[in-house]
């Protein structure tokens, strides 16, 4: 999974999180989630235990920008009840890497030191993302800590399966930094789609032609990644239904199921479609797949003046679930146009919206830098079922989707 969707939002700016620092290896790459949520333009304030000292040093995060920067419980001229501040103001307590001893010690309710103080102090959501010797993981006295921290609401996140610092192999590595810092977003979002079940297709689809060869198009899943990725963390459950590569641009928390080509792309789709609620139909799919296939590499001197190929139509998949579903569940489309400017844009989605029978549509240019295939960002222009318009500036994909799941949440 990339965080370069969400990397970009600016739905989580002036949040403020605060990220606890302990001793592990692995600390070094909590300034890079640092970073991840500055980038957001959120507050964030952290603690390094005296262990994360011996590793990175308080400068390095109060020079990316975390503020204020805690060490130790009394350091000289610290304010006398800093470790309640935090309590009060963060949104999300995130401890990255937590270390066997910190996780103890909060499982016990000590306060002995800052961190646990501080923690002890919070009653906001705690994100736990354990990184230590998978023995020291192993060991019935962190897997009981653990148990305890999680029944009173604590969310781990990780650790996964691979080699640790010290060369051994095992469950112990630090979670992807992406899994840790949308975490920490899913915990500051509104749970407004709690309860939703939601479908998502996203990036190509792959029509095979020959043994080496196939027909498809430039997506890279991106815009329906974001929704899903937005749906997911606003509380609902996201089965994701992905084209070639884009499967990996969604995190463990969406369920996804990778397809190749279109005919297995509405296979996969309709399967679920009764169990759903909200359908986003994002993918770019094929409309035509060659009718001739075959297993074997088509050779350049069977055709050295040149051939046709031909193609025949494949299901439209948002057009057929549309019109089979029940009245309460919500539809969601794109369309992709090549026009010239936004006013024709829009107009075609108030078409394409009504012929598909579709609740929302979205309509984006697919040659124009900045829109379309492959971009960060997107310029849409929105139309729904109850005739309301409205053209969108260019921005990220991320900001493109949150919007989106908010008005569908309207309709
Ligand atoms: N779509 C689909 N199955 C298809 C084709 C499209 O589910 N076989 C969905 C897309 O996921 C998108 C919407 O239909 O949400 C519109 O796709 P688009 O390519 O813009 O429209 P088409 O139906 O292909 O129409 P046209 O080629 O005439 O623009």
């Amino acid at each position: 999974m990339t965080w370069g969707i969400f990397a970009a939002s600016t739905r989580f700016a002036r949040r403020r999180l605060h990220l606890g620092v302990c001793g592990s290896v692995a600390c070094y790459k909590a300034a890079e989630l640092l970073r991840a949520w500055l980038k957001l333009n959120m507050h964030v304030s952290a603690t390094l235990t005296d262990a994360a000292q011996h590793f990175v040093t308080p400068l390095l995060f109060e020079s990316l920008g975390a503020m204020p920067v805690y060490g130790g419980m009394f350091t000289p001229g610290g304010e006398p009840f800093a470790h309640l501040e935090t309590g009060a103001h963060a949104g999300v307590f995130v401890v990255a890497p937590a270390s066997a001893d910190v996780l103890s010690r909060l499982a016990c309710g000590g306060a002995s030191d800052m961190l646990s103080a501080q923690a002890l102090a919070f009653t906001g959501p705690l994100i736990l993302a354990p990184a230590m010797n998978p023995r020291m993981w192993d060991n019935k006295a962190t897997r009981a800590n653990v148990a305890v921290l999680r029944e009173r609401g604590a969310v781990l996140v990780g650790p996964v399966f691979g080699n640790v610092a010290c060369g051994e192999e095992g469950e112990g590595r630090f979670a992807p930094l992406p899994e840790i810092f949308l975490a920490a977003l899913r915990a500051l979002a509104p749970h407004d789609m709690a309860g939703l079940r939601v479908l998502v297709t996203l990036g190509p689809t792959r029509e095979p032609w020959d043994g080496t060869r196939f027909w498809s198009n430039p997506s890279t899943g991106r815009m329906g990644a974001a929704l899903a990725v937005s749906a997911w963390l606003r509380g609902s459950r996201v089965t994701a239904i992905c084209g070639p590569g884009s499967a990996e641009l969604l995190p463990r928390g969406v369920a996804t199921c990778s397809v190749c080509h279109a005919r297995e792309m509405f296979e996969a789709a309709q399967d679920v479609w009764p169990q759903m609620d909200v359908g986003m139909f994002v993918a770019a799919v094929a409309d035509f797949s060659p009718a001739e296939t075959s297993p074997e590499k088509f050779k350049k001197f069977v055709a050295p003046d040149g051939f046709s190929i031909v193609f025949s139509p494949n299901p439209d998949i948002l057009a057929t679930l549309a019109a089979r579903r029940r009245p309460e569940q919500k539809v969601l489309a794109f369309a992709a146009e090549s026009v010239p400017d936004m006013q024709d844009l829009l107009v075609l989605a108030k078409e394409k919206r009504a012929r598909k029978n579709v609740d929302l549509l979205a309509a984006n240019y697919i040659n124009r830098e900045g829109s379309g295939f492959g971009t960060l960002t997107n310029s849409v222009a929105v139309t729904d079922i109850h005739g309301r318009e409205e053209i969108w500036p260019e921005q990220s994909k991320a900001d493109v989707a949150w919007d989106l799941c908010s008005w569908l949440l309207k309709l």
